[in-house]
């Protein structure tokens, strides 16, 4: 399981659950850089689901969406946190979520691509266990995109 040794999350207290689409809103006052339109149409894909990250009150603090392109692979699209909720464990969380899945599914690997200017995210993966395996020359426009990748070991097989 992917834990950050000083997670601040208390265990228990928060809850990951599937995004809908009534948690619009939130999601877009907690990333604006993707519009309304650009997440209804990703979220309508086929094999793209969101999971949401609730506080005990039911508020959504974090979300992430993920893609499932191959039979033994998943596919980070994105994953955002509350920016006044940052650096408490959310994120982290949403990894661990995600990895139980991938476990339960039988898929052995989950990707994503950063931009490689986006040091705040790449950190954050790094600290999830994901390795940098490839540069992407210009994926993102002109900005290259660091291809990355999380091995999903078995319960009890986690170092
Ligand atoms: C990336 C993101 C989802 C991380 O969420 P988070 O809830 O803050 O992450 P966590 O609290 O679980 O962080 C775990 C560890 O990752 C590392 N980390 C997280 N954000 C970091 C940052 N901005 N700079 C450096 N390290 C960071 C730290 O080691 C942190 O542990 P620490 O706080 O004890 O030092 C959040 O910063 C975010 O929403 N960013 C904007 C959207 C974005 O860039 N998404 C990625 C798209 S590819």
């Amino acid at each position: 399981m992917v834990r950050h040794e000083v997670s601040k999350v208390v265990s228990g207290q928060y809850e990951c659950a599937w995004m809908l689409l009534n948690h619009l809103d939130r999601i877009l006052e907690i990333d604006p850089s993707w519009t309304r339109d650009e997440y209804l149409e990703t979220l309508r894909k086929r094999n793209i689901v969101g999971r949401v990250v609730l506080s005990p009150m039911g508020q959504v603090l974090g979300f992430r969406i993920e893609r499932f392109p191959k039979r033994h692979e998943y596919n980070l699209v994105h994953i955002a946190v509350d920016p006044e909720c940052q650096r408490q464990g959310l994120g982290t969380l949403l990894i661990e979520d995600f990895v139980r899945k991938a476990r339960g599914s039988g898929r052995k690997v989950i990707t994503t691509i950063v931009p490689e200017r986006n040091m705040g995210a790449l950190k954050f993966l790094k600290s999830c266990k994901f390795l940098a395996t490839e540069v992407l020359r210009r994926h993102f426009g002109q900005e290259d995109g660091i291809f990355m990748k999380l091995e999903v070991k078995d319960e009890g097989d986690e170092n």
